[in-house]
């Protein structure tokens, strides 16, 4: 059983990873960066099959997208014609008395005292403060060789259409897909790896004719959905969103955001984005490179409109752990259980000899490496009572627990334990792998929330 102090879903989330190997806090020796972490063994299986179920749907079963994987640094000017050198900004006060820093705008200033030092009225001016990692190129430190770590992968997939266009052979409408790092110097990161400085995007930007973008953004808006739901998320923990005019960035026309129900609030963490031709318009303008597409059939010249889905690994990774967080009450002790779909839990079984005799490890350690030899992560485990190696796998997320048991040695049977419904199944060893290969690749439908 996991004893926690916590009281807050988010902070169980952040033991809970660092216990079983989710998530540590970045050179934490030192005492950590500033929302900066990193995937430990089980974190970094979750990522991996969070970006490859994003790179399936979008890249490997469609006939319209096409992969990219451009260079974090850029052309500087690439961040002039973006607007992210003039408009990337939020605004920062400082206390005077303790020095902080802080966006103007946060919740907690409301009351015009400082929540660090509780002094009054002590800010500084707004000023607007740009996000952007900024760096030098080369050995030289000034400005003529500064260059940005990107904020958004987008950039890498606009000054690249026509090299794709051209190698692909695509016809409009078509999208480019890329998933790689970005950087936000934020003023108030926070809530885990909800908002962090260094994340990863999953972002595609489907090329359209000018006229039919909004049929587009629907139709971005349903598959995009789709997707969310069929990882496993709860239906009734999300939501779109329609950004306001206040809230449209500089390069949109229309934008809608897919939300989850945090426990602090309903958040974004994937976007889809009417930017029009604002992007193209720009790099051209910018280059002096014409980024304009010629439709053989109306023989008509056009600078394409822009479809963006923009999700973040990261981000999503985290409402996966949080809707699948749960504690339930089991013959007296809480039991706590990561309800990860199968197809993205980071070890599909585990694998346990009752006893360490009597035959026993043996069949369970051929099983075990059988699993390993058809590429399903397994975990064998024989320390400890039973009761306790479920717990830990439970923790783990992991859906089947094989147990050898003394049957096994005579009929060659095994147990299949079921993490979510807590039930037994007895199938023949040799049936695992296939059993196993069977259940994690079916569609996953989440049980309803412990009330
Ligand atoms: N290219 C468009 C774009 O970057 P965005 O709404 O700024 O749009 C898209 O970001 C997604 O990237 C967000 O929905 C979120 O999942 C992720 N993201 C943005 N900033 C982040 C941060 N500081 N930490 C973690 N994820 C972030």
């Amino acid at each position: 059983m996991a004893e926690t102090k916590e009281t807050t879903v988010m902070g169980k989330l952040v033991s809970l990873a660092k216990r079983r190997g989710f998530v540590y806090q970045s050179s934490e020796i030192y005492g950590g960066t500033g929302s900066v972490w990193d995937y430990g063994p089980l974190g970094v299986e979750l990522k991996r099959n969070l970006r490859e179920r994003w790179w399936r749907a979008m890249v490997h079963q469609r006939d319209d997208i096409e992969g990219l994987d451009a260079a974090i640094l850029m052309h500087p000017r690439v961040w002039e014609a973006s607007g992210h050198v003039a408009g990337f900004t939020d605004p920062l006060v400082e206390c005077r008395n303790c020095h902080r820093r802080f966006r103007a705008d946060a919740p907690e200033l409301a009351g015009g005292q400082c929540p660090v030092c509780g002094s009054r009225d002590s800010f500084t001016e707004p000023r607007m403060f740009n996000l952007m990692f900024r760096t030098f190129m080369g050995p030289v430190e000034d400005e003529a060789a500064t260059v940005y770590l990107r904020p958004e992968t987008a950039q890498g997939i606009y000054v690249n259409f026509l090299n794709v266009f051209n190698a692909s052979r695509q016809k409009i409408p078509f999208g480019i897909a890329q998933i790689g790092k970005a950087f936000r110097n934020e003023i108030t990161p926070g809530n885990f790896i909800f908002r962090t400085r260094e994340f990863e995007q999953a972002e595609m930007q489907y090329f359209v004719e000018p006229g039919t973008d909004e049929q587009w953004l629907e139709y971005w808006k349903d598959q995009r959905m789709t997707w969310v739901r069929d990882l496993g998320i709860r239906a009734e923990n999300l939501r779109f969103h329609e950004h306001t005019q206040e809230e449209l960035a500089h390069y949109a026309k229309r934008a809608y955001d897919i939300q989850y129900r945090f426990e602090f609030g309903w958040q974004e963490f994937e976007g889809i984005h009417n930017r029009t031709d604002f992007d193209l318009s720009r790099h051209q303008e910018y280059s002096g490179k014409k980024l304009e597409y010629f439709d053989q059939a109306s023989q008509r010249r056009y600078v394409p409109y822009i479809i963006e889905t923009s999700a973040g690994i990261d981000r999503t990774l985290l409402v996966v752990l949080a809707d699948a967080y749960h504690e339930e009450d089991v013959e007296g002790e809480t039991r706590v259980v990561l309800r990860l779909n199968p197809a993205l839990a980071p070890i599909k079984a585990a694998v346990f000899p009752l006893v360490r005799k009597d035959g026993m490890p043996e069949i369970a350690e051929k099983i075990h490496a059988t699993l390993r030899a058809a590429a399903l992560p397994s975990f064998y485990d024989d320390g400890g009572s039973i009761g306790r190696r479920y717990r830990r796998q439970d923790e783990a997320g992991t859906p089947w627990c094989v147990t050898v048991d003394g049957q096994s040695t005579q009929d060659g049977t095994v147990t299949i334990r079921d993490r979510d419904s807590l039930s037994q199944i007895r199938v023949p060893a040799e049936r695992i792998v296939a059993w196993v290969t069977e259940q994690a690749t079916k569609p996953y439908a989440p049980l309803p929330a412990i009330p």
